[in-house]
């Protein structure tokens, strides 16, 4: 059976265009449940409140959870622009906190499965609509998946998530290794989630570096630490965005500080 076609929301630039300018940022990690998608909403969220125009991407198909965390139903959503039944751009639903969504659809197969050609013209239609916005944010599917790290090319930057445990550690870096090996993705920055203080999050970024540093020849700069925050859980409990129920919560003004420096730097 043929694949539908995925409609482009806009023309393709001719070569005379101005080159499109690179503003993805991509949540990632190895092991699973460190994080990403309520990190990847409250980073949306934080560009939001800063004033940004800011797209959230639930690239985890196969166990999408944007919309579960946040509570909402989109009329139209990823699976519909891989059905051909509609663009990109029909698909981005304005969320209350300021941000535009394109959300998932849990169990209607996984990002992983599509063919490379069709995964391949999802990331151009992403990165044309991204001229639109200041900001997008990209969550992705936990692991190593060639096919979901496809995704990631061309992004300004991936967040690779990690949290204190060895296991997180370990997988976080053979997803830098990976990555790296196939020049998949520049402008890898790590991310420590869930630790209990500054000094915890830095004893972790360490050992991620050393490995980095002893068997990759890379330094990953810390995009930042978040604290481990009961405000967190009783947001996603309330399917509402932590910014929203918690705006003054420590792990909201860590994620708001990652925002800030991002913005400086990148
Ligand atoms: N800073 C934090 N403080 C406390 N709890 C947190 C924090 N960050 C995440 N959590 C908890 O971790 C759980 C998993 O988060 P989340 O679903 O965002 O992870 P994920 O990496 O996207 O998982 P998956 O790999 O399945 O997509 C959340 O339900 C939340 O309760
Ligand atoms: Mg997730």
């Amino acid at each position: 059976m043929k694949p539908a076609p995925i409609v482009q929301a806009f023309p393709a630039p001719s070569a005379a265009a101005a080159p499109l300018k690179r503003n993805i940022i991509a949540v990632a990690s190895g092991k699973g449940g460190v994080g990403k998608t309520w990190f990847s909403i409250t980073l949306a969220h934080a560009m939001a409140k800063a004033g940004k125009r800011a797209l959230l991407f639930d690239g985890d198909l196969g166990l999408a959870n944007v919309d579960v965390q946040l509570g909402v139903t989109p009329e139209r959503d990823l699976a519909s622009v891989i059905a051909g039944e509609a663009t990109l751009a029909q698909a981005a639903t304005r969320y209350e906190g300021g941000f535009d969504i394109i959300a998932g659809r849990s169990g209607s197969g996984s990002l992983a499965t599509l063919p490379a050609s069709r995964l391949m013209a999802l990331r151009t239609e992403l990165h044309l609509l991204s001229q639109t916005y200041d900001w997008v944010v990209l969550d992705l599917g936990a692991g190593i998946e060639r096919t979901v790290r496809l995704l990631t090319a061309q992004s300004r930057a991936c967040l690779v998530i990690t949290t204190d445990e060895p296991t997180a550690i370990t997988d976080a870096y053979a997803y830098i290794k990976v990555t790296a090996m196939e020049q998949l993705a520049d402008g890898i920055q790590i991310v420590v989630n869930m630790v209990s203080n500054q000094r915890e999050g830095e004893r972790v970024y360490g050992t991620l570096l050393r490995a980095c540093r002893e068997f990759l020849k890379l330094e990953p700069p810390l995009a930042g630490i978040v604290r481990r925050d009961e405000h967190v859980r009783d947001s996603i409990r309330h399917q509402a965005s932590l910014l929203t129920r918690h705006p003054a919560s420590e792990a909201a003004s860590d994620v708001e500080a990652i925002f800030q420096r991002l913005d400086q730097a990148l």
